[in-house]
């Protein structure tokens, strides 16, 4: 019998803390755009804004509520009553609001930024959670900078907070500070000492400070918590929030770890992270996991050799599971031939093994200079190869001894690779016979070629 897997609840607020980020901020129309993508990527909670923040983010959040009515909408509040009264005001046409309260914990901030004792705090989150519980039936409290906060103290004002009517009380590791381990540690102590806390869900809000967020999100999943909160591409006050596509891949590619589902659509991820960058103008860095530019890119020479005969030698997960047409293999000093060959048929040139040898060596060169080598740049290289001589400007000065323009130099032969025997590999040791002894050998240069 197969066990049933948790289904993990996919907060997304990236129109929120995301948004918050510098250079990220977005007009309502934006906004409305980006929580029809989530809605199409199949989040579970929408955090649409702040609303006591500005007018203008009041009215996205009442927007979004009025419009997109599958998911979840949350709207933002300090634990006060203006703020708790505005974001419900926002919120009640919604199919499905949220009001999420949120008041710091840690001693730092009640004495630093606050300037309230523990009790004030106490009492105030309870005020506070029972105020918009009487407005709204699903009421999410997050004690901030809650993994600064004395452990204790922390799991009192859960205590009162669910027992003030909280439905969800969310873990935010605020400055991005805490670390796997610890984080586990401090969901198991909230899930053994917190009263009622098994009647509410456990969520957890990471930031990336030390570039820990997915892996602490993931171990709060695993010690127990059922809500993560997450942004499109990371995005998020100073080095981001967890980034939902990092997230859920993890969970959906390492099922034997991570015997958890999600509501999302993984094909729609792509579409989603770059509708924000273009609403953001904040562009992906291009090794970003998942979504960047090269997350599907192959240029080692060995790499591509093996991904172009099994995917599965170099791509834990399909690049169209995210929404990614292709795996890209990119031409660049590192390709082999293997690659190259199938670059030019896919440009509609077919070469035998000299010709292509001859293309490969030119290709080299070529990559030497410009890092990537486009499809133009190919296809001038193979006309320049094959042109009548000295008909035009070539690409790249022709190969030292190459034949000159009505010269009768001839083209040295290519350098032979091995200097074994191909009955033995690199290390001396004897290959499996091949019953077609040019394959055995292609496969090797390819092999080393492309190194
Ligand atoms: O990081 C944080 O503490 C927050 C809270 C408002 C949840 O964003
Ligand atoms: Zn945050």
């Amino acid at each position: 019998m197969i066990a049933e897997r948790s289904r993990i609840t996919v907060f997304d607020t990236t129109l929120r803390d995301g948004e918050q980020s510098p250079g990220c901020s977005m007009n309502q129309q934006e906004k409305v755009r980006l929580a029809q993508q989530l809605d199409r990527l199949g989040v579970d909670v929408i955090e649409a804004g702040f609303p006591i923040a500005s007018d203008g983010d009041f009215e996205a959040v009442k927007t979004i509520a009025a419009m997109v009515r599958r998911p979840v909408i949350a709207g933002l509040a300090r634990a006060c009553r203006p703020d708790i009264e505005r974001a419900w005001e926002a919120l009640k046409d919604a199919a499905h609001p949220r009001i999420h309260v949120f008041l710091a914990t840690s001693d730092i901030h009640l004495q630093y930024k606050l300037r309230i004792s523990r009790d004030q705090c106490l009492e105030q989150a309870r005020d506070a959670v029972a105020y918009a519980k009487s407005l709204c039936h699903d009421v999410e409290f997050s004690p901030e900078d809650a993994t600064r906060t004395d452990p204790e103290f922390l799991c009192q004002v859960l205590e009162a907070v669910v027992e003030a009517g909280a439905t969800t009380v969310n873990i935010p590791d605020t400055v991005g500070y805490t670390i796997p381990s610890e984080f586990s540690d401090l969901i198991m102590t909230i899930r053994q000492r917190v009263k009622g806390i098994e009647n509410v869900t456990i969520s957890a809000h990471c930031h990336n400070d030390l570039g820990m967020a997915v892996a602490n999100a993931l171990a709060a999943v695993a010690a127990g918590a059922r809500q993560v909160e997450c942004t499109i591409n990371g995005i998020g006050e100073r080095a981001g929030n967890a980034s939902l596509e990092e997230i859920v891949m993890a969970i959906r590619t390492r099922q034997d770890r991570y015997p958890y589902e999600t509501g999302v659509v993984g094909e729609q991820i792509f579409a989603a992270s770059q509708m924000l960058s273009e609403i953001t103008g904040v562009a992906v860095q291009p090794n970003k996991a998942i979504i960047g530019r090269n997350a599907f890119a192959h240029e080692a020479g060995i790499h591509q050799d093996g991904i172009l005969k099994n995917p599965l030698t170099y791509e834990i997960m399909t690049p169209r599971s995210v929404g990614v047409p292709d795996s890209k293999l990119v031409l660049g000093k590192h390709s082999g031939r293997h690659a190259l060959g199938i670059r030019c048929e896919q440009l509609g040139y077919e070469f035998d093994r000299r010709a292509l040898d001859d293309i490969y060596r030119r290709f080299v060169r070529l990559a030497d200079k410009i890092k990537h080598v486009e499809d133009h740049h190919l296809l001038e290289l193979i006309r320049d190869t094959h042109k009548p001589a000295g008909s035009a400007t070539p690409l790249i000065e022709p190969l030292p001894g190459a034949k000159a323009a009505g010269g009768d130099t001839a083209e040295p032969e290519p350098p032979k690779p091995f200097s074994l025997p191909p009955s033995s590999n690199a290390f001396g040791l004897p290959l499996p016979v091949h019953p077609d002894p040019h394959h055995e050998q292609s496969q090797q240069e390819d092999y080393l070629w492309g190194v």
